[in-house]
């Protein structure tokens, strides 16, 4: 396990930069002021605890033991708990740094790619059921990403950023060029819609990864991936690096949309059955199919199809769960009460910005 005097790697880099953060086992390393302390850390490369980067994951809870930060969210209405707040936790990816910090927070034991920016154009477009785009983008030089993990687009020259989780298996050290994406369309979406109104292949686009951490996950055992929506992407590229990795290990995947006119990817999970037809099972759950269609699949929402009949012992199999936060939340009340011990779940809970 992680532990808070693991040294962080690239430290005491202070260059030019404003304030130092100082953490409790004497290491330190610099950031700008009034940069977010999470970006600070990343940008150095430092294994800093982070997900989603945008204050609803609660992975990168913080002490502050000293020094200013100016929050650019309310704390009490993030995943802290009041216990947490009273304490001083802050959240790094939503705390402006404001001077020198002295800081606790729990490192990880494995090396983060770092993130950074990028160049390409939209080389593959398509819509799919239910309203989402197939995006494919070429960049200029190759890059490399870790199973699960995500980048943060625009189109060149535009202010509008959103992330996305990459679908494809993740790259060797070769990296890769070519990455995909599952892009919901939103209703006034300032990006998804732009993209979703006619065929936009040939468009540069701006992209800075990788970032997220939820499926960088060694241990070997079975695995329990659950998906809402366009949250299927970063679990078919987790999937498909679980069957690489520990191809004797069962694999279920539960896939969860409103309707069978929904069910979008339903290709690339199959091409993950192919890959290990004994141990790979997957279950599309419908939540408002209508009473007496043709479907005789599972209906009801992604909790119903947690049971004791998933033919792994839940209690030792690993979880990867993304989806909008009250399903997330619903999951991984579920799995606990099951026996799944919280340390083996990992989550990514995601909130359509609506604009
Ligand atoms: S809350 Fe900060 S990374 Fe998710």
């Amino acid at each position: 396990m992680p532990d808070a005097s693991t040294p962080p790697q690239r430290i005491d880099q202070r260059g030019k930069s404003d304030c130092v953060v100082s953490l409790k086992n004497g290491d330190s390393f610099a950031v700008n002021k009034n940069e977010l302390l999470l970006m600070g850390a990343l940008r150095q490369g430092i294994s800093y605890p982070h997900t989603c980067t945008v204050g609803t994951c609660g992975k990168c809870k913080t002490k502050l033991l000293g020094g200013r930060i100016s929050p650019l969210v309310d704390f009490a209405l993030s995943p802290l708990t009041n216990r947490e707040l009273s304490e001083g936790y802050v959240l790094a990816c939503q705390a402006k740094v404001r001077s020198n910090l002295e800081i606790d927070v729990r490192l990880l034991d494995h090396d983060l790619i770092l993130p950074r920016p990028m160049v390409g154009e939209i080389t593959g477009w398509k819509i799919l059921p239910g309203d989402v785009i197939d995006l494919r983008v070429t960049f200029e030089k190759p890059f490399t990403f870790q199973p699960g993990q995500y980048g943060a687009l625009a189109v060149s020259g535009s202010y509008v950023r959103r992330s996305f989780s990459f679908y494809d298996p993740a790259p060797g050290p070769e990296g890769t060029r070519e990455v995909g994406f599952l892009i919901k369309r939103l209703p006034k979406g300032r990006f998804s819609d732009w993209l979703a109104r006619w065929d936009r292949r040939g468009v540069r686009i701006w992209m800075e990864a990788p970032f997220g951490q939820m499926g960088i996950e060694d241990r070997a055992s079975d695995a329990l991936c659950i998906a809402g929506g366009t949250g299927i992407a970063p679990v078919l590229s987790i999937a498909n690096d679980r069957l690489t990795r520990f191809p004797e290990r069962k694999l279920t995947i539960i896939f969860g949309v409103r309707s069978e006119g929904d069910l979008f990817a339903l290709d690339k999970l199959e091409a993950i059955r192919a890959r290990a037809p004994k141990s790979v099972r997957i279950i599309p759950i419908l939540s408002h199919e209508p009473a007496g269609s043709a479907w005789t699949g599972h209906r009801g929402l992604v909790t119903d199809a947690i049971g004791d009949d998933l033919g792994m012992d839940v209690r030792r199999a690993a979880a990867f769960v993304c989806g909008s936060l009250p399903m997330v939340l619903a999951v991984e009340d579920r799995l606990k009460a099951l026996g799944m011990p919280e340390a083996h779940i990992h989550a990514d809970k995601f909130e359509p910005s609506g604009l």
